[in-house]
């Protein structure tokens, strides 16, 4: 049996599950790495009465999403499935479009990261369903995020 470099050893799943994890992680990865961006752009532009608070909690966020998509590109890596988490294919993926490089003001800030968390939130609930039949523990990983930004959704909701 023939077998290329980084190929060997894969865990034993089918090409089809394989391609199919792949495409899931892909997809969310694109979405964390996208939040990670909005949040940071928004970290710069928030103004208003809560600017300091906001200010330090999208940093906490993005963070947060960072640390996420890397799992979710690691756990895709070990796989067999090599994820693509660069510019092009976040803007190729992104349907809302860029937020405005202009200040916004905080109660504006909470309800774009209400409204975009709670998207990635809903769509990664249907993928975590999905690899729950595909792989337990690529699954795991998803249910991971899923906490984590149920946990944020509640934290930002409280503040519209
Ligand atoms: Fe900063």
């Amino acid at each position: 049996m023939t077998t290329t470099p980084g190929s060997a050893h894969l865990p034993a799943l089918g090409t089809h599950e394989r391609e199919e994890i792949g495409r899931q992680f892909q997809a969310t990865l694109v979405e964390l790495v996208d939040l990670s961006l909005v949040g940071k752009q928004l970290h710069w532009t928030v103004v208003g009465p809560l600017f300091r608070p906001l200010h330090l909690y999208l940093d906490e966020l993005v963070a947060s999403w960072r640390e996420l998509s890397d799992a979710v590109a690691e756990r895709s890596v070990a796989v067999g499935v090599f994820p693509d988490g660069q510019a092009s294919a976040v803007s190729a993926a992104d349907e809302d479009g860029p937020i405005e490089a202009a200040a916004t003001t905080d109660h504006a800030v909470v309800a774009e990261l209400v409204r975009r968390v709670a998207e990635v939130s809903e769509r990664t609930r249907t993928r975590m369903d999905r690899l729950g039949e595909l792989d337990l523990a690529s699954q795991d990983v998803l249910i991971e995020v899923l906490r984590a930004l149920e946990e944020q959704l509640w934290m930002l909701r409280s503040q519209l």
